[in-house]
């Protein structure tokens, strides 16, 4: 077995007696949307530093824990807090928590995050379904020897993106009178926010929001067989899109601002997904 599937087996062993139920879908909370953790009904909570071998996020606004608890009858596990490339930790690190939430059990994993909008249509507020990503500019998490219990050596990347999950993203947010708009999710490493020049670049490259996580978990995802979707939430326009410079505060702000909308279609996506799941077994 390579290191690095004894450290997530070891993480896992770790963790076992603590989790309360086999979670069906896995949820990673984005900057400023830590939130929805708090007010669900919660089994357990574990944090990232009772967890051996696991690595401790550093983020202010992000609280490092796993929380498992029912949405809508939904066994979830939520992560309240994600690791970031930018804080210094490897890429196997960085998705370790992804592969983890996979041994539990998780069949899906809904990623959201706070995102710089690029597509000139967009405005702060907005969210963004992901409907394909570029993570050229990171480390590929997969590099090095494949974790053969995992998944295979070369994976397909056709569709990170489930379309059935797309739907269901699409048909949720029409019911609930939200605006959903959808495109490509580009991560770049961070943690300073891009120049003008470099968003130029990520327009250019098809992207229409930018941020400085996901894509490296949603490859991870792909690979150990969940299937991924994701949402961000458009904090802020990029820089050079409009002229203001940026700063956390603000993009802080506006996921709170965003936050009661965002959590009535994360609850009922997630029960309509749960549906899917059993469907699927039976
Ligand atoms: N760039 C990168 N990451 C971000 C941004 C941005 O403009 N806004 C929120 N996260």
């Amino acid at each position: 077995m390579s290191p690095a599937e004894e450290r997530l087996n070891g993480c896992y062993e770790s963790l076992a007696g603590r989790i309360p139920f086999q979670p069906k879908v896995a949820l990673v909370l984005g900057s400023g949307l830590g939130g929805f953790a708090d007010e669900m009904q919660q089994e357990a909570a574990v944090a990232y530093g009772e967890i051996k071998g696991f690595p401790v996020s550093t983020v202010p606004g992000h609280k490092g824990r796993f929380v498992f608890g029912s949405v809508h009858g939904v066994p979830a596990v939520i992560m309240q807090g994600r690791v970031h490339y930018y804080e210094g930790y490897s890429m196997e690190d960085v998705v370790l928590p992804v592969r983890l939430m996979r041994k539990m059990g998780a069949d899906i994993l809904f990623l959201t995050n706070a995102a710089g909008g690029i597509n000139a249509g967009f405005r702060p507020g907005d969210f963004m379904m992901i409907t394909d990503q570029i993570g050229d500019f990171v480390p590929s998490p997969l590099r090095g020897p494949n974790l053969d219990s995992l998944g295979p050596r070369f994976c397909d990347m056709s569709q990170v993106y489930d379309r059935e999950l797309q739907a269901v993203l699409r048909k949720t947010a029409g019911e609930l009178n939200i605006t959903l708009r959808e495109g490509v999710y580009i991560q770049l490493p961070g943690p300073s926010y891009e120049t003008p020049a470099e968003v130029r670049m990520c327009r250019t490259l098809g992207a229409d929001a930018v941020g400085m996580s996901t894509a490296c978990e949603a490859a991870a995802a792909v690979h150990c067989g969940l299937r991924v979707c994701g949402i961000s939430c458009i904090t802020n326009m990029a820089c050079g899109i409009t002229d203001r410079p940026l700063s956390h505060a603000e993009v802080q702000q506006a996921a709170d601002e965003a936050a009661p909308a965002f959590r009535q279609l994360l609850e009922c996506s997630i029960r309509k997904m749960g549906e899917l799941c059993r469907k699927g077994a039976d």
